[in-house]
Parts: structure tokens; sequence; C-alpha cells
């Protein structure tokens, strides 16, 4: 079994998609083990986010992760990181996620896009250990 640690975006929370989101995580068959509802510090995000500092989108990243309430969860079930990554999506909601993914339902811009999911079990160790400190 593995862990993933999944966002709901401030779009998601705004857009009352969090019941959404989480449903279809365990109809999926996969577990929440943590969540909780998050105003996020400047300092939080920038941790998070470390991988796309010095993109051209990266300041707006951070502004719009910080912009309101989030839900930070982690999701643990067999193959949880690429599982949660299919139900959400490709990235840009209109070219790579499919119909019927979190992102393809419900998103239409590569920033807003609803959700953000641990990219492999290496980050997703280091996005818990970020987001849960000490977390069993
Ligand atoms: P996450 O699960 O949120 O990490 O998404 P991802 O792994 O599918 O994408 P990536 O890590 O490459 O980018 C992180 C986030 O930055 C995306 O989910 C988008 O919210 C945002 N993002 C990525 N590319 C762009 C871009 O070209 N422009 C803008 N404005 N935002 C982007
Ligand atoms: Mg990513």
């Amino acid at each position: 079994s593995e862990r993933t640690l999944v966002l709901i975006k401030p779009d998601g929370v705004a857009r009352g998609l969090v019941g959404e989101v989480v449903a279809r995580i365990e109809r999926r068959g996969l577990k929440l083990v943590a969540l909780e509802l998050k105003n996020v510090a400047d300092d939080l995000a920038a941790k998070h986010y470390a991988e796309h500092e010095g993109k051209p989108f990266y300041q707006s990243l951070l502004d719009f992760i910080t912009s309101g309430p989030l839900v930070a969860a982690v999701v643990e079930g067999p193959r949880a990181v690429g599982a949660f990554r299919q139900i959400a999506g490709g990235t840009d909601p209109v070219d790579k996620a499919a119909p019927g993914s979190i992102r393809g339902d419900f998103a239409l811009e590569v920033q807003e896009n609803i959700v953000h999911g641990s990219d492999s079990a290496e980050s997703a160790a280091r996005e818990i250990e970020l987001w849960f400190p000490g977390l069993s």
C-alpha cells in the first residue's frame, strides 16, 4: 500500500466540489487517512511548489494556492499515487484530461484545475511531511 498527498485547491473549494472529489476518491477504493481545511501561508505554498520556482507561472501559482481555503488530504491504497493521478486527469483540463476525470469534468484552465496529486512516491513522502508533519 502507498500514500499520496491530495489538495482540493481553492477553486475546487470555492465551487463546492469537496464532496464530489472526496466521493470519487472513496468510490475508487482509496482511503482517507488525514483531511483538513486550511488557509495556506506563503512559505508552505513556496515549499510545496519549489520545483516550479523560476517558471513564468510560479508567482501566479503561489497567489492562486493562497487565495482562499483549500482541503489537504492524505490518501492511501494500492498504487495510490498513480490511481489518484488517473482520476484527476492530465494537468491541462482541455488538452490532456479525459472526460470522466476530475479535471476533464470540472475544469477549463490549466492553473485552476481543482486538484493536486503527488507525482511520485518520493514527492508524496516529501509533501505529506510538509502538510501533515509527524503523521503516522
Ligand atoms: P499538480 O498535481 O497540481 O502538481 O499538477 P500537475 O502535476 O498535473 O502539474 P505540474 O506539477 O506541472 O504543475 C503544478 C500546477 O501548476 C498545475 O496543477 C497548475 O495548477 C499549474 N500550472 C502548470 N502549468 C501551468 C501553466 O503553464 N500556466 C499556469 N498558469 N499554471 C500552470
Ligand atoms: Mg505536479
